[in-house]
């Protein structure tokens, strides 16, 4: 089994201080991958490295290597209205993001979204391009990201949070929509979450988060029926308490 991603000994400093402690993990090509662990863990500073994307605060340690075998990532970000431009339609900005994988004019690229978007269950996918982020919800806007990987078709998708900000009949639409596309394109993909539910959901292997280190990583059935470290213990322990008590 190839690896899509690997990350050596990775160290990220913020003001002196080691955020990211030389962490080791890999993402295996096809699968999906999850990395989890409680908020201020540093898995969205560990994404920014992997993107090439740091804020101007931090700094990764000489040591710290980020090899992608694969030809191209795509990223959906924790807070799509805030990654998005407010003032510019949504068709018009996923349509620059597309370019810049796949060579194509703009009505080429609003015939596939149109197909897209009606699999995914938009009434009306011409209307919705035409609007800015603020006219359309956190789910729409969430759903439109990944109209657009499904379109580009990348080697890796990395999806920061892609549920957390919605309510649940939308996360499971869009937990299925990762699991069609990995299945249908083979894409890989890494997804980071604090939710146990999302990574018994969707992934194969899982990478657990705890202050910048990571305690534990293996398959997810592994993990579940035998975790080894207290810590993924307690947070296992912590969502099935949860999840009891909302049922
Ligand atoms: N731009 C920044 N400037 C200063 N500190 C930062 C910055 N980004 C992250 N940090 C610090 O790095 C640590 C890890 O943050 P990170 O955003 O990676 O956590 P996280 O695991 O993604 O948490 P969450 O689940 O809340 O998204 C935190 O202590 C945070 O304060
Ligand atoms: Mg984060």
């Amino acid at each position: 089994m190839e690896n899509i991603l690997e990350v050596e000994d990775l160290g990220i400093m913020i003001d002196g201080e080691k955020i990211v402690k030389d962490i080791s993990f890999f993402v295996h090509d096809q699968h999906i991958t999850c990395i989890v662990g409680e908020s201020g863990s540093g898995k969205s500073i560990t994404m920014s490295a992997v993107l090439g994307l740091l804020p101007k605060v931090a700094c990764k340690t000489k040591e710290s290597k980020i090899m992608f075998h694969g030809d191209s990532m795509f990223c959906i970000y924790q807070d799509p209205m805030n990654s998005l431009n407010s003032s510019v339609k949504v068709g018009k900005q996923l349509y620059q993001m597309a370019k810049g994988y796949k060579k194509m004019t703009r009505t080429e690229f609003d015939q596939q979204m149109g197909i897209i978007l009606e699999r995914i269950k938009f009434e009306d996918p011409m209307r919705t391009l035409n609007k800015y982020p603020f006219e359309l919800s956190g789910g729409m806007l969430q759903r439109l990201m990944i109209a657009c990987a499904i379109l580009v078709t990348p080697s890796l998708i990395i999806a920061d949070e892609p549920t957390t900000a919605l309510d649940v009949s939308i996360q499971k639409e869009i937990m299925r929509e990762f699991r069609a596309i990995n299945r249908e394109y083979q894409t890989a993909i890494l997804v980071v979450t604090h939710d146990f539910g999302v990574v018994a959901e969707l992934a194969d292997d899982v990478i657990v988060m705890h202050d910048g280190e990571i305690v534990e990583k293996g398959r997810v059935l592994d993990l579940f029926d035998s975790p080894q470290e207290e810590y993924t213990k307690r947070l296992l322990k912590a969502s099935f308490e949860g999840a009891e008590n909302c049922s």
